[in-house]
């Protein structure tokens, strides 16, 4: 693992440094613009569960930029929700969350005490889920969920709260909203709940809107509508977001950028582009085996991959891919590997480049 500092060039004769492609001032690849809003450097999150320690994010590094639209795939059990919900300080009280750094817009969470933290939830970041259901109370109107979040992020009450509301409503695509304010979360369909719960986000005029896979529950044309609505909305508002998603065809049509989990790990990050049309990661090539070109299809899911993900409470000290790998060595078991930069700005976590890679597959045939 001597030169783990290898840069594909690829047509570039700047050879970019782990330092240089994630550090200060320098824009990542397809990144929105050079200003970093969130910034994580080895977040590590880990439950105390029955008597065993479940490590399910072992050292994640992410950056999201102004503006950006970034998604994070990976199979089930990767970290991904986790991840986020360490960012918005939401876990239960059996996880330990730890991190080098935690920034955002420049301001280290790491310093801000319990309250700081909450505070930011709304104004500076907002996270909504997959099943609306669970963020709704059902005794309570449409218009006193929105009126409530108006009062305690924005101090509007009263008649400018409703003139809001209503606003807010119609921005999100909701139909007749003055008479919807007066309704009920069960009269509502499970698309309009979730523009309902976008609204609510909106109303807090967050910076970062993280989605955490917000249209599963979805028939796929109602999926559609709200991931376009996202997108619109982060454009119009400058909202970055960070999209969870299992569909490779809502990456590929709405991202600018792509981060890979496995195994509580980021292993690839990239331009959507970059990742689709030269993925540089065994686990990254394995997951687009379905979907290997970006304007083929806009439904794929994730591949499926023979095997199973490692145990996140004894994970394996090398490569958490290794078992399922096609092209594991002994080199790939001594200890995580590194990331790998290339020039495209592009990073994997392989002990391979995808030179190698291709090479290995070729002398295979
Ligand atoms: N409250 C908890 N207590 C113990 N382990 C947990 C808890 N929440 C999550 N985990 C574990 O953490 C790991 C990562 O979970 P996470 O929810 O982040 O996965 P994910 O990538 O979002 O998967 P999915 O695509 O299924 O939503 C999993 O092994 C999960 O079982
Ligand atoms: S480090 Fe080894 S096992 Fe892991 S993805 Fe690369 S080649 Fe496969
Ligand atoms: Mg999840």
């Amino acid at each position: 693992m001597a030169d783990q500092k290898r840069t594909q060039t690829a047509g570039a004769d700047a050879a970019p440094t782990r330092e240089a492609e994630e550090g200060e001032g320098r824009v990542a690849p397809g990144a929105a613009s050079s200003h970093e809003l969130l910034r994580i450097r080895g977040l590590k999150t880990t439950f105390h569960s029955h008597h065993s320690l479940v490590k399910a994010v072992r050292g994640v590094d992410l950056t999201v930029y102004d503006g950006d639209f970034l998604a994070v795939v990976g199979e089930s059990g990767s970290g991904k929700s986790v991840t986020m919900k360490s960012v918005m300080g939401i876990m239960p009280d059996n996880a330990d969350v730890e991190a080098d750094e935690l920034t955002f817009d420049g301001r280290d969470m790491l310093a801000m005490s319990d309250e700081q933290r909450r505070c930011m939830r709304g104004p500076d970041m907002a996270m909504i889920f997959q099943d609306p259901m669970t963020s709704l109370d059902p005794v309570k109107t449409i218009g006193n969920h929105l009126r409530e979040v108006l009062k305690r992020h924005r101090g509007i009450t009263g008649k400018r709260a409703d003139e809001e509301a209503i606003r807010v409503l119609g921005q999100v695509g909701i139909p007749s909203p003055e008479q919807r304010l007066k309704q009920y979360p069960h009269e509502f369909s499970g698309g309009m709940r979730q523009r309902v719960l976008i609204a609510m986000a909106l109303c807090c005029q967050p910076r970062l809107l993280i989605a955490d896979e917000p249209t599963t529950a979805l028939d796929v044309t109602i999926q559609a509508q709200i991931l376009e609505l996202l997108q619109r909305l982060g454009k119009e508002m400058g909202m970055s977001v960070v999209l969870i998603t299992h569909d490779l065809g809502v990456v590929a049509s709405l991202c600018n950028r792509v981060a890979v989990m496995y195994g509580g790990l980021i292993m690839e990050t990239g331009t959507v582009r970059d990742i689709f049309y030269r993925p540089c990661h065994p686990y990254t090539r394995a997951l687009l085996g379905a979907v290997p070109n970006p304007n083929e299809s806009r439904t794929g899911r994730l591949e499926s991959i023979p095997g199973s993900a490692p145990s996140l409470i004894d994970p394996p000290d090398g490569c958490p891919f290794a078992e399922r790998c096609s092209f594991t060595s002994p080199a790939c078991t001594r200890g995580i590997p590194d990331f790998i930069d290339y020039a495209t700005g592009q990073r994997a976590r392989c002990v391979f480049s995808s030179d190698e890679l291709d090479a290995k597959q070729e002398g295979r045939k």
